[in-house]
């Protein structure tokens, strides 16, 4: 295909711009040299910018689709366990069974948080959210686990401290909600799988014993995997900022969760829920459609929506299947807060509104449910999201360190402050 050109022409300016393309996606005009040009562009929310180049994981909103290196999410969600995922996000490639076991070994054996560690959860008042508590934790690792001798530079160093982080960051989320319940800290076990450890961690103690159920954690695997990566998102956008800096791996995840906890990204999946049961009952979902609608209300509806897909999230889909696998599973398919998810889903995608703005289900609107069933607290749903990210945070950090282009991150703006003034004498 000829290469294509974009003119730019601002007032006597006329400017001809390279034009960038993918393997696939939209070309992207380079804009960097326009600053020499005395010209910024501008565009809140990125919503026409991309900051980097990157080869992890392609999203095709119109299409409805999307790869993490070329392999369809449907597929993944299907084949694969998380650890597959966050291998596949980390090293371009799935792992054969021998770099399988090496790395889940490697996790194994860095589940463990150093024990002085369990002192900063003491730190925070009984009733913190989750969230805030990993922020915390996940940030001060950097003392634990980081020191002159790491370099962010040194590709062996970051493999490290993103198995670290892959490894710990479960037990740290589940020991949130432990200290959060007043319940004791529940150890990882050698013989358990990833997603066995976490349920394990959350719903076991000194006189209870948490009893696996294959099709609960292949839920439990499926949750992370839809939740693994998904481009430039806010949270993952955040993580690359900060780690331009050079910061260590540690506060750029910590970075990471705190961006991800708003209800406009990750916290939506919390927010979803307390809209249901707000809701209450079909009865009412008239009114919160209406109020979906109305400009001069600042409610929208949870789970709804997205930047990027006009389509169905396929990541949403796949999240109903499971719900419905789950729910069977647990005999709860009557569940009233499902049947009034169903209901919802449908009356607003029939909705002219939805429709015209091509408003459809996230992920976010169906995975409360699915972890609502398993047993897990609404004030954790974003604390597993953030444990399922961390596998596409620390790629998409590694990808940036490795990309000798990278450099720092400084956004421009446009100034609509006072001109220079003098101080008055006071
Ligand atoms: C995630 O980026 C990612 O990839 C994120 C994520 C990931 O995996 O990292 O996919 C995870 O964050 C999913 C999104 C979870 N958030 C929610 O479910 C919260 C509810 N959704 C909305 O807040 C909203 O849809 C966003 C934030 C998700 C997207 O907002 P955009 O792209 O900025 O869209 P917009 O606000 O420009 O909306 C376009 C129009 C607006 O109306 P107009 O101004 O054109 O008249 O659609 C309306 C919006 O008011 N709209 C909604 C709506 N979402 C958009 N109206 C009612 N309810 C909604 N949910």
């Amino acid at each position: 295909m000829a290469k294509l050109k974009a003119n730019i022409n601002v007032d006597t300016l006329n400017l001809n711009l390279p034009v960038l393309e993918g393997t696939v996606g939209y070309p992207a005009i380079d804009v960097s040299s326009l600053h020499s040009h005395g010209i910024k562009t501008f565009d809140p929310g990125f919503s026409s910018t991309a900051e980097c180049t990157s080869a992890i994981t392609f999203v095709d909103g119109g299409k409805g689709e999307l790869l993490h290196r070329g392999h369809p999410i449907e597929q993944l969600a299907e084949k694969c366990e998380f650890l597959d995922i966050a291998y596949l996000l980390f090293n371009g490639e799935l792992p054969n069974s021998r770099e399988k076991t090496i790395f889940t070994n490697s996790i194994k054996e860095h589940s463990l948080l150093h024990d002085q560690l369990t002192n900063i959860f003491r730190g925070f008042r009984r009733d913190a959210h989750p969230m805030a508590v990993m922020v915390g934790v996940v940030g001060s690792m950097s003392a634990f686990y980081f020191d002159e001798t790491m370099k962010v530079s040194n590709l062996n160093h970051r493999k490290l401290s993103a198995q670290r982080l892959i490894a710990k960051v479960p037990t740290i989320a589940a020991w949130s909600f432990a200290y959060s319940n007043g319940s004791p800290f529940v150890y990882p076990k050698e013989e358990l799988s990833y997603s066995e450890n976490f349920l394990n961690m959350m719903f076991s103690g000194p006189n209870v014993k948490y009893l696996q159920n294959p099709i609960i954690t292949k839920a439990f695997e499926k949750i992370l995997i839809l939740h693994a990566d998904h481009e430039q998102n806010a949270s993952t956008s955040t993580v690359r900022l900060v780690g331009s800096s050079g910061a260590n791996p540690f506060a750029c995840i910590a970075a990471g969760i705190a961006s991800l906890w708003g209800p406009a990204h990750g916290g939506a999946n919390e927010a979803t829920l307390k809209m249901l049961g707000e809701i209450k009952n079909e009865r009412r979902i008239g009114e919160y459609i209406k109020r979906a609608k109305d400009k001069s209300d600042n409610f929208r509806l949870m789970g709804f929506g997205h930047r990027i897909y006009k389509n169905k999230d396929p990541r949403s889909i796949i999240m109903k299947a499971t719900c419905y696998e789950v729910l069977d599973e647990l005999g709860l398919r009557n569940d009233p807060i499902f049947k009034l998810a169903l209901k919802l889903e449908k009356i607003a995608l029939e909705d002219d509104y939805f429709v015209k703005k091509k408003l459809y289900p996230n992920v976010d609107f169906y995975s409360g449910i699915v972890m609502k069933a398993l047993g897990i607290p609404n004030s954790m749903f974003t604390a597993v999201f953030a444990l399922a990210r961390t596998a596409g945070w620390v790629a998409h950090w590694n990808e940036m360190l490795t990309n000798e282009k990278s450099k720092i991150g400084r956004p421009r703006q446009i100034y609509t402050g006072k001109l220079r003034r003098d101080v008055p004498n006071l």
